[in-house]
């Protein structure tokens, strides 16, 4: 599923950055070599990061 449609970031990736150590939206989207543009994935991708650090 992608998370973020302004960078075609897909859920896979935010997962990979969230256990490299990216703690938020916007260090694991730069971890990708992005950043947020609109924010409407902030949200999602938060919870998504969330989810990854409850786990790890
Ligand atoms: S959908 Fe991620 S910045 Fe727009």
């Amino acid at each position: 599923m992608v998370v973020c449609i302004c960078n075609a970031i897909k859920e896979k990736d935010v997962r990979a950055a969230a256990r490299s150590g990216a703690d938020s939206p916007c260090t694991a989207y730069a971890a990708l070599g992005r950043r947020a543009r609109c924010g409407q994935c902030v949200p999602f991708a938060r919870q998504i990061i969330a989810e990854e650090r409850a786990i790890a």
